[in-house]
């Protein structure tokens, strides 16, 4: 089966379905100032829990757990990560349990839960937490948890960074699809632009323009990693991707990727980030967390200032969602 039948065929769960598809907004507020017709595509209103496009991937991930009877989902992440929220979540849902395993550089227990942290600690999953483990080892730390909950008789399938491995991938597929099928086919180039962490969802949206033979040029702003590091991945997905579903040429599918906008790194706020998040909410009513959105936003900002977007361009913000993340912001320092 090829991959655009495999993405549309597969049944979503009544609570991710019915709230498809997600709106494209025309923003003349939010491209004027840029020089470029910007286009938001609301990923972020998938879910009321901050999830977002998360919740697209994790349909296609859980089928495949069920699929193989697992009963816990095991899942490593950082405070601010709605990957834990949204795993700890669709396990409830779908009457499994969720072990979140929170480690990276500078990860430490918040002494008081805000946030995405306060809503993974409400789904009350099994938590394990690995203080100021280098994030390059979230590996191991799984691995630690996958035996320690086979040891004790459970079925554990891990759901890696981004839930981008396969089959996860289908789920950015399938909203590059739905965006598709949402703009003007008129030639018009369009420059797709989301955050990049593992950079699966912009891996998924390439593919699906390639399947439909458009123009687009997705371009991930890095979250946390070096653009060569976010490139690594994604290459690794994209021949996952082609070797899954029999179709070679997809490895060459193309995707760029930009770490201008790495600020601090990842889940260190500057000042200058700290201050765009305000901007957008004031004059937009747009929530930017403080993580992964608002790095998006300065990016695409900086993309436009270099002329690396042209003026006049047509422009689709991908709002990937984990917008409770702006109720861990620190203001005032
Ligand atoms: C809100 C949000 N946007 C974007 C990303 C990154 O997506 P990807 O791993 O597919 O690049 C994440 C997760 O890391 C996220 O939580």
């Amino acid at each position: 089966m090829k991959m655009h039948e495999l993405a549309i065929a597969r049944p979503l769960p009544d609570y991710v379905a019915q709230r498809l598809p997600t709106a494209l907004e025309e923003r003349p507020d939010l491209g004027d100032p840029l020089g470029v017709e910007l286009l938001l595509k609301r990923e972020d209103r998938l879910d009321d829990l901050g999830g977002g496009h998360k919740v697209r991937k994790l349909a296609h991930v859980v089928q495949d757990a069920l699929a193989r009877d697992a009963d816990v989902l095991v899942t490593p992440g950082s405070v601010p990560s709605s990957q834990c929220v949204a795993v700890a979540a669709a396990a409830r849902r779908h009457g499994l349990r969720a072990h979140l395993i929170y480690c990276g550089d500078h990860q430490k227990p918040p002494s008081t839960p805000s946030g995405s942290y306060l809503l993974a600690q409400l789904l009350e999953p099994s938590i394990t937490w690995m203080e100021y483990v280098p994030w390059s080892r979230w590996q191991a730390c799984v691995e630690a948890v996958v035996a320690r909950e086979r040891e004790g008789g459970a079925r554990p399938y891990v759901v890696e960074p981004g839930i981008s491995a396969w089959p996860g991938v289908l789920g950015s597929v399938e909203l590059g699809l739905e965006l598709d099928a949402q703009l003007h086919h008129d030639a018009v180039p369009t420059w797709i632009v989301a955050p990049a962490g593992s950079g699966g969802t912009c891996v998924g949206i390439a593919l699906a323009g390639r399947l439909r033979g458009r123009d687009w040029r997705v371009v991930g702003v890095c979250i946390g990693e070096s653009q060569a590091s976010v490139e690594r991945q994604a290459l690794q997905l994209r021949r996952e991707a082609a070797r899954s579903l029999g179709e070679p040429e997809l490895e060459q599918t193309k995707v760029t990727f930009f770490d201008g906008a790495l600020g601090a790194g990842y889940d260190m706020p500057t000042a200058q980030e700290q201050e765009a998040t305000r901007d957008a909410l004031q004059r937009h009513g747009l929530v930017l967390d403080p993580t992964y959105m608002v790095k998006a936003w300065r990016g695409l900002h900086a993309l436009a200032a270099a002329a690396a977007i042209p003026r006049g361009a047509r422009v689709v913000l991908v709002h990937t969602g984990g917008h409770h993340g702006i109720f861990d912001m620190r203001t005032g320092d």
